[in-house]
């Protein structure tokens, strides 16, 4: 007869090695970096890599907590006779490790992309079939990121492709965040938690406030699009679990007030911010953006709980986000483009979260109001918020709490 106590050590070990596949603890707060992809495209090399790192430091963006510099599609060459993947050689012809190093010695990590079928969507080797290979190719040469992308993947199982590259990493050892890219095709925020760190929820953003860009057989569509997708997600999302919306198009090419629309929902959303643009040239309009630390704090909130709309009114909508403490963040978008009157009542409104299990009371609480945009105080919840939001632009708050009022 086996002894009992036998049993239970193989079941309290293969209940443990169901749950080693995921690095826990690498994305408490959603993950602030730069990738390649919405502004280089395939032309990344490693000259880009490392000027951007440069810039990353130079420009404040890694004081403001951007870390994570990933190098998007079209590193790859060739597969080695051993099936060892490659960098491309005239792109990288340092290689990745020596990249890795020189990130790292700037205070940065190094993120890299693969894709989970035969080909990535820019036609390179995918990691179908060499999972493991990879995974440890990646942890020899330091990287620290995997944007894991869905291309030809025709027959294969979402859940299934994905828990192989997560388990290939936690075989590999060093540690990863693990970041799909799977576009919301297969429900990614039911089983993502337990494989990823972040997941996309969408197809792919479009440096546009409210377009969609045919591509033929896909789309990829403008911040506005973006963010109407996002219904519903937000009880999926958390510390080391985040919905992802796709990387930021801030400096790409729509107006100043619609980048700080788009970074400030973002935000509301606790999004990953991922910036997308040339950091080495970006305006100093640009960079006021993509560093504001107080939009940043409601982004990167402990709490870590994604903020919701609580009304709309044609063109206008006002979203609210629970934040640590009593705190809120309070965003008024601007969708159309005529400038909007907004008044706001704060002792007429009753604003309450079921996932946070909070509410604001503000016949009760007292909170000072914050304008995150332009550092004004905009008085108290006490009287009246009447303010004007210009087209494509929102007016963003910081709701702190102060004493307690008294009637
Ligand atoms: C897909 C992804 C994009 C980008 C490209 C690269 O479209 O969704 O974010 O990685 O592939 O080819």
């Amino acid at each position: 007869m086996r002894p009992a106590g036998l049993v239970l050590i193989v079941a309290v070990a293969a209940a443990s090695g169901a749950h080693a596949q995921k690095f826990d603890g690498l994305a408490a707060t959603p993950p602030m970096g730069w990738n390649s992809w919405n502004h280089v495209g395939c032309d990344v090399t490693e000259a880009v890599i490392r000027e951007t790192a440069d810039a990353m430091v130079a420009t404040g963006m890694r004081d403001a907590g951007y870390v994570y510099v990933v190098i998007d599609d079209c590193w790859h060459g060739e597969r080695g006779a051993d099936g060892k993947i490659q960098p491309d050689p005239e792109r990288f012809p340092s290689g990745m490790k020596a990249l890795a190093d020189y990130v790292h010695a700037k205070g940065l990590k190094l993120g890299i992309y693969s894709d989970a079928g035969w080909e990535t969507c820019g036609g390179r080797p995918g990691s179908r079939g060499h999972e493991y290979q990879d995974a440890l190719t990646y942890a020899a040469w330091g990287i620290d990121y995997l944007k894991y992308d869905w291309c030809a993947t025709e027959g294969l199982n979402a859940e299934g492709a994905y828990q192989t590259m997560g388990r290939a990493l936690a075989a590999a050892g060093r540690p990863v965040v693990f970041s799909l890219c799977e576009w919301g095709d297969n429900r990614p925020w039911e089983w993502g938690p337990a494989i990823g760190h972040l997941w996309r929820t969408t197809g792919d953003i479009a440096p546009c406030w409210d377009c969609e860009v045919d591509h033929g057989d896909w789309s990829s569509w403008g911040v506005l699009r973006i963010l109407d997708m996002q219904d519903g997600l937000r009880i999926h999302a958390g510390p080391d679990h985040w919905n992802d919306p796709d990387m930021m198009e801030i400096g790409n090419g729509m107006s100043a007030s619609e980048d700080r629309a788009h970074f400030s929902m973002w935000a509301m959303l606790a999004a990953p911010l991922i910036a997308g643009n040339d950091l080495r040239t970006m305006s100093e309009s640009t960079r006021a953006i993509l560093i504001n630390d107080e939009v940043i704090a409601v982004d990167q909130d402990p709490l870590g709980i994604q903020g919701f709309k609580y009304r709309s009114d044609g063109d206008l909508e006002i979203w609210f986000k629970p934040l640590a403490g009593e705190d809120w963040a309070m965003c008024v978008l601007n969708r159309g483009e005529a400038p909007r009157q907004v008044v706001l009542d704060w002792q007429a409104e009753l604003v309450a979260d079921d996932l946070a299990d909070r509410e604001a009371l503000f016949k009760a609480r007292l909170y000072r109001v914050r304008d995150l945009w332009t550092g004004e105080i905009l008085g108290t919840t006490r009287r009246k918020l009447s303010a004007e939001v210009p087209g494509h632009n929102v007016l963003m708050v910081r709701l702190i709490r102060l004493l307690d009022a008294q009637d």
